[in-house]
C-alpha cells in the first residue's frame, strides 16, 4: 500500500528542448539497469527475503519509482516541443511513428523493457549481490549521462539520483552483512 505524494522526489529542469539527451535518459527509463528494472526487481525480491532486509527493499523499491518519475518527467520536458524533424535528426523517427510524443518503456537503442533483465534466485546474499551490481551499474549509467549533456538542470537532478544508487549500494552491502552474520550465528547453535 502505497501513499502518494503529489510532487517530485527532487525537482526536474530542463534548459532547452533537446531529444537527442531524452533518447539517452530512456535508458534509466525502460533500459536493463533502468529504475523500472531497479523498481520492480527489490519489491519482487521482498517476498522471500528473511523479515530483517524485507523494510529495506521496500524503502528502496519505492523510492525507485520516484527516480522513474523523475526520469519520465525529464524525457517529457525534453521532447514535448519537439517536431517531428527534431525527432527524426535525434534518432527518435521511430519512436515517434509508433508512440508519437509518448514515453515508451525501452532503452537508448529502442528495444523494449524484458522481464529476462531482473533476476530472483531465492537466495538471499546471491540477490542482494545482484541489486549491489544494479545499483553500481545504474550509477555508473548517471555518470555517463551527466557527460553527454551541458545541460546544468539535467546534470543537478541526474548527479541527484547518481548520490542515490550510491546510498542505496551501501544499504544493500550492510544488509548482506546482517545475513551473513546471521548465518554464522546459526552455525555455532
Ligand atoms: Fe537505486
Amino acid at each position: 500500500m502505497w501513499i502518494y505524494e503529489k510532487k517530485l522526489q527532487y525537482p526536474v529542469r530542463v534548459s532547452k528542448c533537446d531529444p537527442r539527451m531524452a533518447r539517452f535518459l530512456i535508458e534509466q527509463y525502460g533500459g536493463a539497469d533502468g529504475e523500472l528494472s531497479a523498481a520492480l526487481r527489490y519489491l519482487n525480491q521482498r517476498y522471500t527475503i528473511p523479515d530483517k532486509v524485507v523494510g529495506l527493499l521496500n524503502d528502496i523499491g519505492t523510492e525507485e519509482f520516484a527516480h522513474l518519475e523523475m526520469i519520465a518527467t525529464m524525457v517529457y520536458k525534453l521532447t514535448k516541443d519537439a517536431t517531428p524533424e527534431m525527432l527524426e535528426a535525434a534518432g527518435l523517427g521511430p519512436h515517434f511513428v509508433n508512440h508519437d510524443n509518448a514515453l515508451f518503456y525501452e532503452n537508448a537503442a529502442g528495444n523494449p523493457w524484458t522481464a529476462t533483465y531482473i533476476q530472483a534466485k531465492g537466495d538471499p546474499i546471491a540477490d542482494l549481490y545482484e541489486d549491489i551490481a544494479a545499483e553500481e551499474k545504474a550509477r555508473a549509467t548517471y555518470q555517463w549521462l551527466i557527460d553527454m549533456t551541458d545541460d546544468v538542470d539535467i546534470q543537478d537532478s541526474l548527479k541527484f539520483l547518481r548520490e542515490r544508487e550510491i546510498v542505496h549500494s551501501l544499504r544493500f552491502r550492510e544488509a548482506v552483512e546482517i545475513l551473513k552474520a546471521d548465518r554464522e550465528q546459526k552455525k555455532v547453535y
